[in-house]
């Protein structure tokens, strides 16, 4: 029988450089941990364009490398009618999550789009961060630090999450 069609998920950020490449990269890494390669398959993208081509800042590489994650994608950009192409579409901010939203109008489609730290299974109503992976751009390293350990913790909820939508292997 044919495999199952993959679930297909795409990281938001606005510039596709920092955050939403270093949530592909966690990914792709706990969904090969899990032996799911192939059936999670992960993407990302930016609101804006202005870093389109790009490989990922060279902080956000440094410290995923130092968890032993490499980051390899090129930056692209989210556009209209793109949430066709995916099972759900994460943003890592309200602003992203806006702009998402103003790019999606078909009711069906806007239901994919969701903040990431909405899967972190410890997140709070007082949490530090707003529910939000805040923007570490114009900050120091410590940021990428931060980051870093806002977007696994919501990847392992998220992995959880898709697990228990994947078909058993013996239905497949
Ligand atoms: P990201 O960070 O959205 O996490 O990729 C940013 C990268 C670039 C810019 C802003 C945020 N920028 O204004 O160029």
């Amino acid at each position: 029988m044919a495999d199952p069609a993959p679930v297909r998920l795409c990281f938001v950020c606005l510039g596709n450089i920092c955050r939403s490449p270093t949530a592909e990269g966690v990914m792709a890494a706990l969904v090969d941990e899990a032996g799911l390669t192939g059936r999670i398959v992960v993407d990302s993208a930016g609101t804006g364009d202005w870093h389109r081509g790009e490989l990922p800042d060279e902080r956000a590489r440094a410290e995923a490398r130092r968890r032993g994650v490499e980051l390899t994608s090129r930056a692209t950009t989210f556009r209209a009618g793109d949430a066709h192409a995916y099972d759900l579409v994460l943003a890592m901010d309200r602003s992203n999550l806006a702009d998402l939203l103003d790019r999606t109008p078909e009711p069906a489609l806007r239901e994919r789009i969701h903040l990431l730290r909405e899967f972190d299974p410890a997140l709070t109503p007082d949490d530090r961060w707003g529910g939000e992976v805040p923007d570490p751009w114009a900050g120091g390293e410590q940021g990428f630090v931060v980051v870093y350990d806002l977007i696994e913790a919501a990847c392992r909820g998220l992995l959880a999450h898709v697990r228990e939508t994947l078909p058993a292997p013996e239905d497949g």
